[in-house]
């Protein structure tokens, strides 16, 4: 899969960028704690990165994001979709009480997971492939609802989906206390 925009392209992650991606968004806890609970050393994280994101055959999972002028890995974008055999009970929707995120196999729900590497951020990359990758999921993917949950004191992330046009609610079931980012701009009328 390749999505591209202006400056971007979104490809499949390679062996070559396993040492970058680790570099990027795990080796800097800055980045990492605010997306990713893996544990492990480095060698444990690239060898689990790589047997799920390496050639997964998938339009979802993680991608790699690229800089088009030089080739250079800034970070990973993608959709994860919520599955109904998944424990999701970390994620409560305000709006919808007693839903069961991806409870339902008909109705995809799906987070839009954000990386980057922390030299990279300012420069509006996640917003720039954020819009298309929206656009993709809705239209090429089906997604019906797009969810992230996140913590409440991750601003860059809120700001970016503020900037995608997401609405941001309570998690309801967020321990620490968490936000919501919804985008439900696909929803089929038998849905509430
Ligand atoms: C979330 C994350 C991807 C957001 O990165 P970001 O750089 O803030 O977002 P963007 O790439 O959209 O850039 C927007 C910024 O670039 C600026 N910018 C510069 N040039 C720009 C351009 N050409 N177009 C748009 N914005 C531009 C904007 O003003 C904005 O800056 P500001 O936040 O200081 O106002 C990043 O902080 C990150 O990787 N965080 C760690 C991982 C994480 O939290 N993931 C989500 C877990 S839920």
């Amino acid at each position: 899969m390749i999505v591209e925009t202006e400056r971007l392209q979104l490809r499949e992650f390679s062996a070559d960028d396993l040492d970058s991606i680790y570099e990027l968004v795990y080796a800097d806890s800055v980045v990492k704690d605010a997306w990713s609970g893996r544990q492990g050393t480095p060698e444990e994280i690239k060898r689990a990165f790589a047997e799920e994101w390496i050639a997964p055959d998938s339009e979802y999972g993680l991608k790699a994001l690229v800089l088009k002028e030089t080739g250079s890995l800034v970070g990973l974008m993608g959709f994860q979709r919520h599955m109904s055999d998944e424990d999701m009970s970390w994620l409560a929707l305000e709006s919808h009480p007693g839903h069961k995120v991806g409870g339902d196999p008909a109705f995809i729900e799906a987070e839009l997971t954000y990386a980057l590497g922390r030299s990279y951020w300012g420069n509006g990359y996640a917003t720039e492939m954020g819009e298309k990758l929206v656009e993709f999921g809705f239209t090429s993917l089906g997604i019906h609802r797009i969810i992230n949950g996140v913590r409440s004191n991750n601003d860059r992330s809120i700001g970016l989906m503020r900037r995608l046009g997401f609405r941001i609610e309570e998690n309801n079931a967020s321990t620490p206390p968490g936000i919501n980012g919804i985008l439900d701009t696909n929803i089929p009328s038998v849905y509430p």
